[in-house]
């Protein structure tokens, strides 16, 4: 069998697609049993688990996971965009927004990774804001060196300790690696 993608760049392969596939579906059982037994699906119109995706990055994740739920669910998209250097720290911009509303909803917000949880805080205030029946939050790989505020995440993938820049399955540099099925950590000399 040919070597995975782009291997030879990476120092290491952290999660290979096997173990990244197992964990999905451990995800997917796991919010589940939540959704399904703890009352958490407080719809009054009996509406199905909204899940949204954050683009560009949990777009990989996100289809995998949806496609692992034995309950039905619907899905959305949104995207936001960090402001460069010379802005407030951590100033998020919303680039697309929900095509529906969420009033009334239960939200599963799925992102690819947590880094300094400003993105998640302001997607949390904004979609708190438009009063969804329940709001929880959901990552693949939550990057705990690099938190700057705090933040709740309700479902974690993989919990990576060092600061180390990742790549693959959604997560890219300079726009590449994205499609890779595996994360691994990208060599410094592919780093400008
Ligand atoms: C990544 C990731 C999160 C955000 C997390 O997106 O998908 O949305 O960064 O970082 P934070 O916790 O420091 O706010 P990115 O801005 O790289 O865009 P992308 O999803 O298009 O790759």
């Amino acid at each position: 069998m040919d070597s995975p993608q782009f291997e030879d760049r990476m120092s290491k392969i952290l999660f290979p697609e096997a173990v990244i596939l197992h964990r999905v579906k451990e995800m997917a059982a796991q919010i589940t049993k939540d959704y399904a037994e703890n009352g958490l699906a407080k719809d009054p119109k009996r509406r199905p688990l909204l899940l949204v995706g954050v683009l560009r990055g949990a777009l990989l994740f996100m289809t995998d996971l949806a496609r692992r739920f034995p309950i039905p669910v619907e899905y959305d998209l949104i995207s936001v965009s960090s402001y460069g250097n010379g802005t407030a720290p951590g100033a998020v911009r919303l680039v697309k927004d929900l095509e529906r509303p969420i009033e009334g909803r239960d939200v599963l917000l799925v992102e690819d990774i947590i880094d300094t949880g400003y993105t998640i805080e302001y997607l949390r205030s904004s979609f708190i804001a438009r009063k969804p029946a329940s709001f929880r939050v959901c990552t693949l790989v939550d990057k705990m060196a690099r938190r700057e505020i705090p933040t709740n995440i309700d479902y974690t993938g993989f919990v990576l300790e060092e600061d180390e820049f990742i790549v693959g399955y959604g997560m890219d540099y300079a726009e590449l690696y994205r499609n890779l099925p595996y994360i691994g950590i990208l060599k410094p000399e592919y780093i400008e």
